[in-house]
Order: C-alpha cells, then structure tokens, then sequence
C-alpha cells in the first residue's frame, strides 16, 4: 500500500503562521497524509513523500461492525479501503469536497463525536458512524460583515459605495485549488470553531438587520460542497426576513446540478451568483490548479450548465449574476469575449462582473491589471452586445454607463 506523508522544505518557508493559526495539523504527532497543509501553504514550502510499504493494520468498527483499516492514515482514506466514498449525494462520485478541513462535508461521528474524516488520523479502537443525520451539519465560517459592494449577482444598481448592500458570511473549504486565490485565509482554514446553519443564519441576520442591507450573501470559499449545510442555511435565513430580502449565493458554479439548484431555489434562495471564470479547459486548469483535464472539464461545464439553468428555470424568481476574471497571464482578451458571447447568447442582459486577479497566495508573480485594461475587458464584453457588464478595478467597480468611471484615476 502507498503512504503519503508531507515534509517542509525550511528553505521556501516564509515563516507567515498560516499553519501555526489557520491551517493547522490535526495529527502533530506523525503525519497522517491528509495533505491539507500541503494544499494550503502560501509558499509551497511542503511536500509530499509517497512510499510504498507494508502497514500495520488496527481494528476499528465501522456502524457496529469490527474491521481492521491500515494505521497512519485518515479516518476518510481508512473508510475508501473498506469501500466508502466521499462526495456530494448529487454526484454520487467522491471528489468533490475540500479534503483541507474547512467544508465538514466528509463528517463521520467518531467515538459519539461529529468529525472531519479527512484530516482525522485513524486511531485503534475507535468506533465510526458514518450516518451522521442526527447531528447539525458543521461548517466554518468567517463573519458575517456588511458589504458595501456585494459579489457576482448583487444587482449592479443596489451599490452606491456608501451604504452596505449585504450581510455576508464566508465559508471554508473548496474544491479547487486556484494558485492565486482571492480569498485563502478562508479557503484553507481548518482550525476555527464550526457552526451549525441555524447559528450561521442567525448571526447573519442579526447583521442584515444592523446594517439595514438589502440582501444577505454566502460566499468562500466554495458554498456548495456542504450540501446539506447551504440548504438549511437558506431555509433558516427566509424563516427569519421578510420575502423580499435577497439571499444571495456567490459559487464556482462546479457542483450547481439542475436538483442541486432547485433545491437552493425551494429553500429561499434568489439570488445567485456562477463564476465559470473562463471558456476553455486549458485556462480553466491553470486558473484553478485542477491538473485533472476531465475534471476540470466536468467542472467547467457544470458551471456553465447552471447558468443556462438558472435563467431558463428561475429568469424573474432568481436575480442570476455570472462572473468571470481577467488577468493578461491566465487569460486572454479574446477568451473573455468567447465566454461573453456564451453568456449573451442565453440573454444580453445578463449581468456579468470580471474580477481583476490580483497577486495572492501562490501566485504572487503576477501583476494586478490596470484600470485602464480592465476598461478594455468591459469594453470587449459590450462590443460582443453584453449590456450589464461590471468590472473590478483597485479603484473600485466600474458598471454600466460607465458608473464610476470617475473613480479611475490612472
Ligand atoms: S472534505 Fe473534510 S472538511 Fe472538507
């Protein structure tokens, strides 16, 4: 059997305390391989060592039944050995979770305790469930704060720069793993306490309220790879606001299937925001780090597919948002107007906002666009008879009519 386990390279360390305070290990004292660390370090200064040898098995029990799994690996990779896969129930395929600790979607109840199976090392002696209905869905989550510009599907004409538009949470975990991440102290955190969705929607209300916005948002992280966790939280979001308050969900768009959607929709949602981010497969595998050119085609076409879905389905219930990046290293000007022309051939009207990808995380190479490119990008959008489009500067969003433009000071 092959074994994983990662070493740190002292010489690309950068001494940042992301794994001392964000991602930290959940098996200190011998690796179990999870890799969550080797995900999330900032500066690639981990690696993984793989060897194949022979390995002392421990018994464990598994819903009640005595099995003997292989020690020094996860709870989730003791599970796989014995047949059990991991995923969101619509897949019906493993894969599509974080494997870093944040999302909870892997929880099994070990010892009588709810608990990530993908960073838990498997002990002798311990008794697993894997039907975990009887506790609360956990998820990580950061917020909530108001917003003054919202994400992908906050209706362009809500933003004024000076009240707040949205309460917003942010949660953990995600199933790509983009080099440049926007947001990566969210994405990788696999140390702050969980909670439950009724406590998430609670708080996030309490702040929808304190800021008198006009929506509440979830963003990430990637919200849909806790299934569960996402719908409750919409169903206990519209239990406590009036109908008319947006609930908004800001996703990759990867695990969106057509039930997937409807789902959302029934619980509350009506807002939704899809980043495919790109057209190609090529572009999409450099800017989300998936090296797996079926997965990622798989990804990309849901993302696509949901939007489809979600103006075929819901256009007037669902105030939908599409969003898509730009920066000259990852993708082309010519490839934006490919994904423009994709996104205009369902509606013109559409409203599409083009992040600028700035340097983080990973790739901290890159430069951050310019306004001015940025202008070209909206420019290009409009010319291929989009007339909804928004564009992140660093000086702040530019929309239609040239909303803003005034901000641009370069
Ligand atoms: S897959 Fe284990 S926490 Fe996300």
């Amino acid at each position: 059997m092959k074994i994983k386990r990662v070493e740190v390279d002292y010489s690309r360390c950068a001494r940042c305390g992301f794994c001392t305070y964000v991602n930290t290990c959940h098996s200190p004292v011998s690796c179990c391989g999870c890799l969550s660390c080797f995900w999330a370090c900032p500066y690639s200064a981990r690696y993984v060592v793989e060897e194949e040898g022979r390995v002392e098995l421990v018994d464990i029990s598994v819903n009640g039944v005595r099995t003997r799994v292989p020690n020094g690996v996860t709870v989730a990779r003791a599970l796989e050995y014995l047949g059990y896969a991991f995923g969101e129930p619509s897949s019906k395929k493993p894969g599509l979770t974080c494997k870093t600790g944040g999302c909870w979607s892997c929880a099994v109840i070990i010892n009588g305790v709810i608990e990530r199976s993908c960073v838990t090392p498997v002990r002798s002696g311990m008794r697993i469930e894997t039907d975990v209905e009887r506790f609360d869905p956990l998820r990580i989550v950061h917020g909530p704060e108001p917003h003054a510009v919202g994400g992908k599907a906050t209706p362009w004409w809500e933003v004024d720069y000076v009240n707040y538009v949205e309460a917003a949470i942010w949660v953990a975990g995600c199933n790509l793993r983009c080099p440049q991440c926007q947001n990566y102290y969210v994405t990788y955190d696999n140390t702050t306490t969980p909670l439950d969705p009724t406590k998430a929607a609670k708080l996030a209300v309490e702040c929808h309220r304190a800021y008198s916005t006009k929506g509440i948002a979830v963003s990430g992280g990637e919200p849909t790879i806790n299934r569960r966790w996402l719908v409750e939280f919409f169903k206990e979001v519209s239990k406590r606001v009036k109908p008319g308050v947006r609930k908004h969900l800001d996703s990759n768009g990867t695990v969106l299937t057509y039930d997937y959607v409807d789902e959302l929709v029934e619980a509350g949602c009506n807002n939704i925001g899809i980043e495919p981010k790109c057209a190609r497969v090529e572009t999409y595998m450099k800017i989300t780090g998936v090296s797996d050119e079926r997965l990622a085609s798989q990804y990309l076409e849901t993302s696509w597919r949901s939007i489809e879905y979600v103006y075929e389905n819901y256009a007037g219930r669902v105030y939908l948002g599409v969003g898509l990046v730009y920066n000259p290293d990852l993708v082309s000007i010519e490839e934006i107007c490919e994904a423009g022309e994709r996104i205009a051939s369902i509606d013109s009207r559409i409203q599409v906002t083009v992040l600028d990808y700035f340097p983080a995380f990973r790739r901290r190479e890159i430069k951050r666009p310019t306004a001015s490119e940025m202008l070209s990008v909206k420019r290009a959008l409009e010319s291929v008879g989009l007339k909804t489009v928004i564009v992140q500067t660093r000086y702040g969003h530019v929309g239609p009519g040239e909303r803003n433009v005034g901000l641009l000071k370069q």
